[in-house]
């Protein structure tokens, strides 16, 4: 009884329903297959080769730093990337030393739009997030 007058109202349905029925059917498709050109699979941390300590860092950067900074892709958000900070002899937007000493302190004071974790990261903690920076 009840699936027959389900039925009923399913072939009742104007054509125009079913036209939006279908728009929304391919709009959705078009969304996932879109999201997926943009989306990496996030890799494990034993993929990327990280130390327990590394792997502390990437926690704190997925919080903290993720929103802003890109790790893997070039691409920039708010900030630049942050692939291969440490790899050049100097930060390329500040143009200060790429070393421990310089980017710990960006990180604990801040520096124009990006702003400080003084307040939110401890001394072990900003050393685990620098870690985890030089892996990138
Ligand atoms: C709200 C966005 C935002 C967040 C969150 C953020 N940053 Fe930034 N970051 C920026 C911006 C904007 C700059 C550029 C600052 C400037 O004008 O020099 C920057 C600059 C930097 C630089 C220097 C880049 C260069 O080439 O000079 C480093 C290193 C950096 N951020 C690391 C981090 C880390 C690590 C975290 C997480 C603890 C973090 N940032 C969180 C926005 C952000």
């Amino acid at each position: 009884m009840q699936s027959s007058r389900f039925t009923l109202c399913y072939r009742r349905g104007s054509p125009l329903r079913n036209h939006a029925r279908l728009a929304l059917l391919v709009g959705t498709m078009v969304l996932l297959v879109c999201s997926g050109c943009d989306v990496q699979r996030r890799k494990s941390d034993a993929e990327l080769g990280l130390n327990p300590q590394q792997a502390a860092g990437r926690r704190l950067y997925d919080q903290y730093c993720d929103r802003c900074h890109e790790p893997y892709l070039a691409r920039a958000k708010k900030g630049r990337s942050l692939h291969g900070v440490f790899k050049k002899q100097f930060l390329s937007q500040s143009g200060m030393p790429a070393n421990d000493q310089r980017v710990g302190e960006m990180i604990l004071t801040g520096r124009n739009m990006m702003p400080a974790f003084g307040q939110v990261m401890s001394q072990q903690q900003v050393q685990d997030l620098l870690a985890y920076l030089h892996t990138l």
